[in-house]
């Protein structure tokens, strides 16, 4: 295989954003084969530039593509994905992989592995603000971890956006609000980085600054295996918004925040100087470093471009789909600790909170105001 035929399945605000990627010749090596919608509108774009189908099942058996980007409402993810790798194709699914943690166990179960190759659309990996971070974890050079604190309150949506697409912002369409929709990114950063927590306590506001049942502002609490505790705060309803990330380890403290990545280094580390030190009131000297990290990385077109590449090559991939389960398990687990009054240990028991969403499902008296659908929006303020 020269090139790999893609299929788009879901043709919205971000199907079309990746279909425009590849009709533009910026992935290397791909070809938009076909396209897929369930709205006959949105494929009409298409014609004469790709095979249109208005059925994903006849997409995935008809023989025109070696491989699938899913982009559809999330509980989609996991039936379209399922039937995809069932039938033999590569898959790339957007984020959340699936809504709960027990439709991601059905999804990666239906990954045949080997030369299949299963990718998620996890683009804020490819920031050089978060790689930086990652090497000096990696390495050792901010030692022991001690507290993370992200405060990621820049995710602000309006009644419009709410109102636009019948799926968003209700149980049964969407299956959440702010943790399902916008943060998976800050939650897989989260747990690539520094590994899943033993425990969750979360504080969730179901509609507090829109017209929705669903969440849109969240505050947890978060406690690792090593003792280690940490914040995430995040809301759709603030102005102007925060994007602030502090990570302390006993050698110092980073603060990624305004395009910057700043490390204060303890020249001895706190345990040791806390343990060894006579000074009763002075602290080490620090080292204020700045470490170099320019724009904000290739994005989504480098996780297609890398989709491809492992496709092809057999290059590992930026973020396999299997690795999508653990941010839906957390972001599920501060959803289910916050309507329980209670923290939840991890993991998160899946069945547990499936039945949980079901039952708010069920108990939904909630009628959604849906607004006029205007077609594709302009997504280039969405994506920080
Ligand atoms: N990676 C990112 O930065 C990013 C940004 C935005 C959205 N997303 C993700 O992309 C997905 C879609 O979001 P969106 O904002 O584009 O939504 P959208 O509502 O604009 O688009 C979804 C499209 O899927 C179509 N669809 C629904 N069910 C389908 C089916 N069974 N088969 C084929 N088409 C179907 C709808 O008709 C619609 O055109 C979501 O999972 C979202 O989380 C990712």
């Amino acid at each position: 295989m020269k090139s790999v035929r893609m299929g788009i399945i879901g043709l919205g605000n971000m199907g079309s954003a990746h279909a425009k990627h590849i009709l533009d010749g910026e992935i290397r090596r791909c070809e938009l084969a076909a396209v897929c919608d369930v709205d006959g509108a949105r494929t009409a774009r298409y014609a004469g530039k790709a095979e249109i189908f208005a059925d994903s099942r006849e997409l995935i058996r008809s023989g025109k593509v070696d491989a699938v980007l899913i982009a559809t409402p999330h509980y989609q993810h996991t039936t379209v994905g399922a039937d995809a790798l069932k039938n033999g194709l590569h898959v790339l699914v957007e984020k959340p992989i699936s809504v709960h943690k027990a439709d991601c166990e059905r999804l990666i179960a239906a990954h045949k592995g080997g030369k299949q190759v299963f990718a998620a659309m996890f683009n804020q990996r490819t920031d050089p603000h978060f790689k930086q971070l990652k090497k000096l974890l990696d390495n050792g050079e901010l030692g022991g971890l001690v507290r993370v604190n992200w405060i990621i309150t820049t995710w602000f949506r309006s009644e419009a956006y709410y109102a636009s697409g019948g799926w968003r912002a209700t149980w049964a369409g969407e299956g959440g609000g702010v943790l399902l929709n916008q943060c998976p990114h800050q939650l897989d950063l989260l747990c690539w980085l520094f590994g899943a927590p033993k425990r969750v306590t979360g504080f969730c506001s179901m509609g507090k600054y829109h017209d929705i049942e669903v969440e849109d502002e969240v505050t947890a609490c978060l406690e690792y295996p090593n003792g280690a505790t940490g914040v995430f705060i995040t809301s759709t309803g603030e102005l102007p918004g925060t994007n602030r990330l502090e990570v302390v380890g006993q050698r110092g403290r980073v603060v990624i925040e305004d395009d910057a990545v700043r490390f204060i280094r303890n020249e001895v580390p706190s345990d040791v100087y806390c343990r060894t030190t006579a000074e009763k009131f002075q602290k080490p000297e620090t080292w204020k470093i700045d470490i170099p990290a320019q724009g904000h990385g290739g994005q989504h077109v480098e996780v297609k471009q890398n989709f491809i590449d492992a496709i092809l090559d057999g290059k590992p991939l930026i973020a396999p789909a299997r690795e999508g389960i653990n941010s839906v398990e957390l972001g599920n687990a501060m959803l289910m600790s916050s309507l329980l009054g209670k923290p939840v240990d991890m993991p998160l028991d899946g069945a547990a909170f499936e039945r949980r969403l079901k039952k708010l499902i069920r108990e939904s008296r909630f009628v959604k105001n849906a607004g006029k659908e205007s077609g594709p929006a302009d997504m280039a303020g969405s994506f920080r």
